[in-house]
């Protein structure tokens, strides 16, 4: 592994995605390596959940090409059962609702329902979930139906039952939109500790603040649907001529005893109201 580099999991080419009467992505192309943290940075509607749901092979590109784990991914490679299947096995995606990811009668069966399909012996699977409970704190959660629990529960189940699958490269839309802060913060741990473990993440946001928790690169995308930017997760986040010309942040104007004046707002970091001259 060492003498060639890093593997590519994804190879994205001039990538579009159109909708019936919209645009999704118009002409996207960039490269993420296994075992990297990458953050896709964009104002609502400029197609991170397109592009995640590309890279998931839910949907296919309109144009230009994706390639996973250095074959084509399109809807041809995704018929054939094998290649579907190794593909399921090495990807999986923690949707932004988790009510439309969650559909079985209980948590266990939840978390149960991804290896069960992959064919795994009934004892492994088992293995698997409870392993799966106990990682995410979900013991007592076992018997409950998953449409009962709490937005953060459900949360939690929907990246259990994505974990019980083992997968090498996970993607998350919006991961953090709606928790309670002690939820968020126990995600985005687990978020680094599997990133840590060797798994390649993948997280959608517009949430500046965890970015660097969640990434050390960070793309993003304008809200003409292109790539606006990308760098080191760090670096993007200081560059506040691209955050706001991708509508990441913005101006705002106030008063500082009688002097008007504006300057750009966002949530990376606490803005000091104090200003001199
Ligand atoms: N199912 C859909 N049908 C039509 N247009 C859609 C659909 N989903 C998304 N879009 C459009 O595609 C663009 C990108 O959307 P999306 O990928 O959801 O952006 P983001 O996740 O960054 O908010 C938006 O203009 C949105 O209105
Ligand atoms: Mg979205």
């Amino acid at each position: 592994m060492a003498e060639r580099g890093p593997h590519p999991v994804f190879e994205l080419e001039a990538v579009r995605y159109s909708y019936m009467d919209a645009t999704g992505l118009d002409g996207i192309g960039f490269r993420v390596d296994a075992g990297e943290k990458l953050a896709l940075l964009g104002a609502n509607g400029s197609g991170k959940s397109t592009l995640l749901k590309l890279l998931d092979g839910l949907i296919f590109p309109s144009g230009g090409q994706i390639r996973a784990f250095g074959s084509r991914l399109d809807e041809t490679a995704l018929q054939d059962e094998g290649f579907a299947r190794g593909f399921r096995r090495r990807v999986g995606f923690v949707f932004q609702n988790s009510d439309a990811q969650l559909f079985s009668p209980n948590v266990w069966e939840e978390i149960a329902f991804g290896p069960l399909h992959l064919g795994l012996p009934q004892d492994e699977v088992e293995e698997r979930v409870k392993d799966t409970l106990h990682i995410l704190g979900l013991e007592h959660l076992r018997d409950r139906p998953p449409y009962h629990l709490s937005g953060g529960e459900k949360k939690k189940v929907a990246l259990a039952a994505v974990l019980a699958i083992n997968p090498d490269v996970l993607l998350f839309d919006e991961p953090t939109a709606g928790l309670d802060p002690k939820t968020e913060e126990f995600l985005i741990q687990m978020m680094a500790e599997l990133n840590r473990a060797g798994k390649t993440i993948i997280t959608a946001t517009q949430d500046l603040g965890i970015v660097t928790h969640i990434a050390s690169r960070a793309i993003v995308l304008g809200e003409d649907h292109r790539l606006a930017g990308e760098g080191p997760a760090a670096e993007v986040l200081a560059d506040r001529e691209l955050l706001l010309s991708a509508n990441l942040v913005h101006y705002h104007t106030h008063r500082h005893d009688g002097l008007e004046h504006s300057h750009p707002h966002s949530h990376v970091e606490k803005h000091d109201h104090r200003h001199r001259g």
